[in-house]
């Protein structure tokens, strides 16, 4: 990949025997590495300023507008080692034309795609030490974002933006994750209306899922899962993944685009799963659907998908005055072996037929 971010070593890194600890155990968003990569973009100017440099807080003047209007975008993706010591990314390309979708969405400037990549690559380079041996599924989780740093109060589009990318090393999302979680069907809180910013990946999606988050918590669950704005009791995705069912005849189901979040692991999922013998549908599904299905058994496994957690068996499921379980209550056999099969590529165990990684 090219190099368009000239690096600034950083004069303070983390020392060698810290690091080894973090990596050892780095749990998920806790660490962070030496570098961190920035653009800055101005209506006169456009994107300049492009470098790597060490990590370090921004300088905002309390009138930025991300702070009032939460104009602003981001991005997740991952670095794998592989036994080779090399170091891979997994479908960038993809990462950078959401990038660009959101930015459109949010009235925010586009970054070109080759920049995005760049940005992450060299971040990688500068910073290739914290990239996890891998004892488990442990890699390097990148986060591109855009943000308004204009200083401003009045409400339009900033004149002033800022692209970073910054980087920490990554284990599980979900501690115990691959025993399955559970889901709270949140009958109170929504995620995403027609026409509103559903597909876009902002900030402010995620903020206003929070209060849904910790009713799934006081519930005893792990995620929520949302249903549609419209209350057609329509299954719209959980918190930070896409939800797929697998079902005895062989189907993986999983609910349209059009309000939810087009996953990168999502599309990885549907190539491989149509590769493996099962018949892939994108559609409308209800609760009633999900319900009746795991009560009669025709719905045999449920799993999320997404960048940090992978593929994350779903177990069981609770709402007001209801709670059911899928199949056993155990991970499904499709579920594992769906989620083996994208770590095999993921870090070069099994041959990348698609074309899917890039060295960095
Ligand atoms: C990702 O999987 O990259 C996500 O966006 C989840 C993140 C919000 C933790």
């Amino acid at each position: 990949m090219a190099s368009d971010f000239p690096l600034t070593r950083t004069t303070s890194p983390v020392p060698a025997a810290e690091r080894e600890e973090i990596l050892a155990a780095p749990g998920f968003g806790r660490f962070f590495t030496d570098h961190m990569s920035t653009a800055t973009w101005s209506a006169e100017r456009g994107w300049h300023g492009h470098r790597v440099g060490p990590l370090e807080p921004f300088s905002l003047h309390p009138s930025a507008a991300v702070l009032h209007y939460a104009q602003e975008i981001f991005e997740g993706l991952k670095a794998y080692r592989h036994a080779d010591g090399s170091v891979w990314l997994f479908r960038p390309e993809a990462n950078a034309r959401r990038f660009a979708r959101s930015a459109r969405r949010m009235a925010l400037p586009e970054l070109p795609e080759e920049d995005f990549l760049a940005g992450v690559a060299e971040l990688i380079r500068a910073d290739e030490p914290w990239v996890p041996t891998p004892s488990n599924e442990e890699s390097l989780y990148l986060r591109p974002f855009m943000f308004a740093s204009e200083a401003f109060l009045g409400v339009r589009p900033a004149k002033e933006i800022v692209f970073s990318v910054i980087a920490s090393p990554a284990g599980s999302y979900f501690e115990g994750g691959l025993s399955g979680v559970t889901l709270w069907v949140s009958g109170t809180y929504t995620r995403a209306g027609k026409g509103g910013t559903g597909t876009a990946k902002c900030g402010g999606n995620y903020a206003g899922g929070l209060a849904a988050q910790l009713e799934a918590e006081e519930h005893g669950c792990d995620q929520v899962l949302y249903l549609d704005s419209a209350g057609e009791g329509y299954l719209e995705e959980s918190g930070t993944m896409n939800l797929c069912l697998v079902t005895a005849d062989g189907k993986l189901i999983t609910p349209a685009l059009g309000t939810i979040l087009e996953g990168v692991t999502r599309d990885t999922i549907l190539t491989l799963a149509a590769e493996s013998g099962l018949t892939c549908e994108e559609r409308q599904i209800t609760l009633e659907e999900l319900r009746s299905g795991a009560a009669d058994g025709s719905v045999t496994e449920v799993f999320a998908a997404g960048t940090a957690a992978v593929v994350t068996p779903i177990v069981g499921f609770k709402g007001d005055g209801y709670a059911f379980t899928i199949g056993d209550g155990e991970p499904g056999k499709q579920t594992a072996a769906l989620r083996a099969r994208v770590l095999d590529i993921q870090y070069g165990r099994a041959e990348d037929t698609h074309g899917w990684l890039r060295q960095v």
